[in-house]
Parts: C-alpha cells; sequence; structure tokens
C-alpha cells in the first residue's frame, strides 16, 4: 500500500511517502521559521497562506524523489488536529481533494498520535507496551500506551509546554524564534551549577510537570545579571535551565516507568531532538536495565513522515467496511484542540 502523509499543523508543511512494504521513500519539509522569526512567534494568518503555497510543489516533490505518480496513491493520512484551525484547513482541503479525484480513502490523523509512532521509522523500533514521553512546542505529556490507539495519561504539563519553556527562554537569551536548538547549543559551553535554577514539581509526587515558574526564573536572573549580554553569563543560564528541564523530564520518565513496571520508554515532539535529553535519558534508562527510543533525528520536529506512518497503523486496524464507510462520509473539517484521549476512542 502506498500513503501520501500531510502535515500542515503549526509552521511546517511536510509531505511523505511510505510503502507498506518497503517504508518511508520520500518526505520533505518546508518550515515557515524565516517569516515568523520576524514576530517572535508563529502568526497564524501567514502560516495558513503559506501552506497553501508549498503543499503542491512539496506533493510534486516527493513524487518524483520516489519516482511514483499520485495515481498509484492508495490512501491519504492528514493532520486534522490539533493545531491552528486555518493552517489545519489547508492540509485537511487538499488531501480531500486528492482524495476525491483518486477514488481513494482519506483518514484524519490526531498531530501528537503522529508524533508518537513517528518511533516506529527508527531502526530497531520499539514494541509496544511502552511509556512516552511527549515533548513539543504545544505538549509535555507522559503516557501509557498499551497498544496502537491505546494511550492512557498519566502526567501533563500545568502549565506551559516544555517547547514553549525552551522558546521563551531563548527569547529572553536574546535568540530568535523558535530557539529550541540554539538553547541547548549554547548550554553546551556554559557548566553546570553555576547557575541553579528550580526544578518545578520535581518531588510533587504524581507525573505532573510545570514549566512557566522555570520561564520567570530565567527572566529574574536576567534582570538581575550586571551584564546579560555576557557571553559567559549566558551559556550557564542556558546550561542551568537545560539541566532543570532534563532533570524534571528524566525524573518523571523513570518513575512513570517504575510506577507501570515498563521497560521501554519512547520519546517523541520536537524536543525530542534536544542532545542533553537523549543523553540522559540513555543513561538513566541504561543504568537501570531499561531502553529508551528516539525517533530519527530528522523527523523529531514536525513531518509528513510521522503522519504517514500513522495512516498505514490506522488503516490496519480499520476493517475493509470501516474503510469504505469513512470514504464515503466525504464531509470533513479540522479539529483544532482535539485531545488525543478522543483520537483513540474513534479506532473503537
Ligand atoms: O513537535 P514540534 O516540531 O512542533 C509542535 O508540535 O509543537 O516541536 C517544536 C518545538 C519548539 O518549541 C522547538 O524549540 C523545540 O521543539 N525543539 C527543541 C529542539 N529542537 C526543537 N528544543 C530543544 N532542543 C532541541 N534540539
Ligand atoms: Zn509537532
Amino acid at each position: 500500500m502506498l500513503i501520501l502523509g500531510i502535515e500542515s499543523s503549526c509552521d511546517e508543511t511536510g509531505l511523505a511517502l511510505i510503502d507498506s512494504e518497503a517504508g518511508l521513500l520520500a518526505h520533505a519539509v518546508y518550515t515557515q521559521i524565516d517569516m515568523h522569526k520576524l514576530y517572535g512567534g508563529v502568526v497564524p494568518e501567514l502560516a495558513s497562506r503559506d501552506h497553501i503555497r508549498r503543499v503542491i510543489p512539496l506533493l510534486e516533490e516527493v513524487l518524483r524523489e520516489a519516482g511514483r505518480t499520485k495515481e498509484e496513491l492508495d490512501a491519504i493520512a492528514v493532520t486534522q488536529g490539533p493545531g491552528l484551525a486555518g493552517a489545519l484547513l489547508v492540509g485537511v482541503s487538499i488531501a480531500h481533494a486528492l482524495g476525491f479525484a483518486l477514488d481513494i480513502p482519506v483518514v484524519g490523523i490526531h498531530h501528537m498520535e503522529g508524533h508518537l509512532l513517528a518511533n516506529l521509522l527508527a531502526d530497531p523500533a520499539p514494541e509496544f507496551p511502552f511509556i512516552a514521553l511527549l515533548v513539543s512546542g504545544g505538549h509535555t505529556q507522559i503516557m501509557k500506551v498499551s497498544g496502537f490507539g491505546q494511550y492512557e495519561l498519566l502526567g501533563d504539563t500545568l502549565d506551559d509546554a516544555v517547547g514553549e519553556a525552551f522558546d521563551k527562554t531563548a527569547q529572553l537569551l536574546g535568540m530568535s524564534y523558535p530557539g529550541g536548538p540554539a538553547v541547548s547549543a549554547l548550554a553546551e559551553k556554559g557548566t553546570s551549577g553555576s547557575i541553579d535554577l528550580p526544578r518545578p514539581m520535581l518531588h510533587s509526587g504524581n507525573l505532573d510537570m510545570s514549566f512557566s515558574g522555570l520561564k520567570t526564573a530565567v527572566l529574574t536572573a536576567v534582570k538581575n545579571a550586571e551584564n546579560p549580554e555576557d557571553e559567559t553569563f549566558r551559556a550557564n543560564l542556558a546550561r542551568g535551565f537545560v539541566d532543570a528541564v532534563v532533570d524534571v523530564l528524566a525524573a518523571k520518565a523513570v518513575k512513570a516507568m517504575k510506577q507501570n513496571k515498563m521497560k521501554t520508554l519512547v520519546v517523541a515532539g520536537g524536543v525530542s531532538a534536544n542532545k542533553q535529553l537523549r543523553n540522559r535519558l540513555v543513561y538513566e534508562m541504561k543504568k537501570r536495565g531499561m531502553t529508551v527510543f528516539f525517533p530519527p533525528l530528522k523527523l523529531c520536529t514536525d513531518n509528513g513522515a510521522m503522519i504517514a506512518t500513522a495512516g498505514l497503523e490506522r488503516l490496519k486496524h480499520m476493517k475493509p467496511e470501516e474503510i469504505q464507510a469513512h470514504f464515503k462520509n466525504l464531509k470533513f473539517g479540522v479539529k483544532p484542540r482535539w485531545r488525543l484521549k478522543e483520537a483513540a476512542q474513534d479506532l473503537r
């Protein structure tokens, strides 16, 4: 089966082709970061307009790269939510127009399920069950994943997502949006322990997290600094921030694994590209005889391959008559505030 994946929920247009036998054939991502940088964050209207410009050329690019034609497609998977409504509508409209024209099914995918299942494209790939740590610009969640579509939320952030905290810290350190990778690189030059920041909810006794206080601590450190532009100060502050984030995420992940007697941890979402988090989780898991999986680096941030993978899994779990019914029912829409649990319930 040849499936096209389309992602347009935020500021990346991602398209990919996956063959159920041969795996990932081609993927292409256009990032709008340079456009949004000017405004310090994503401007929804500009994002939607840009997705419209990019989606068809990217479709042509992946077909060319894979040496396939549209007519060879068997299905289309598209991000239906959560995300920016206008941005989602671009991908969903294109997917349904193509599906209608080619007479093939279209499946709506939850963006975070896509991130989670991007790990199936890693070699080796994790096997169910596992604990998932979902860390992106909009989510920071710990889940028990018993099988495909069986997701139990164990812990969540009470305020900012961890990616958001990275982006805000970057801004306070004078770096541009999105800033996660830049904070990480700056932290490499800093010294651990030279600026100690709070570890919010580290000992809360549950698996919930909070990152807005950490951001305030960074702000206070910048305000109180004699010379906030000093390179050593900036690097030490970035290091203090990253150390605090990594401490909290690692402690909560280990706690979730122990509580649920799990041996496998799967990390997903944009922040799973973070070097310090990766190193720390590998160390903590190895020490306990546990294993941690990450998506391939190029598939950590938003992309179409993760959506195509989730689509393929979803189709595998649907009966032919369900696919047919889904397809016949051509009304479509977006779900900007869709919860993963609701998406999983759609399978039953
Ligand atoms: O998953 P993603 O591409 O989009 C959302 O679904 O939100 O995640 C984007 C987030 C941004 O906040 C970005 O700063 C963060 O992931 N990020 C990183 C790194 N790469 C991306 N944060 C820390 N270190 C990185 N290397
Ligand atoms: Zn994402």
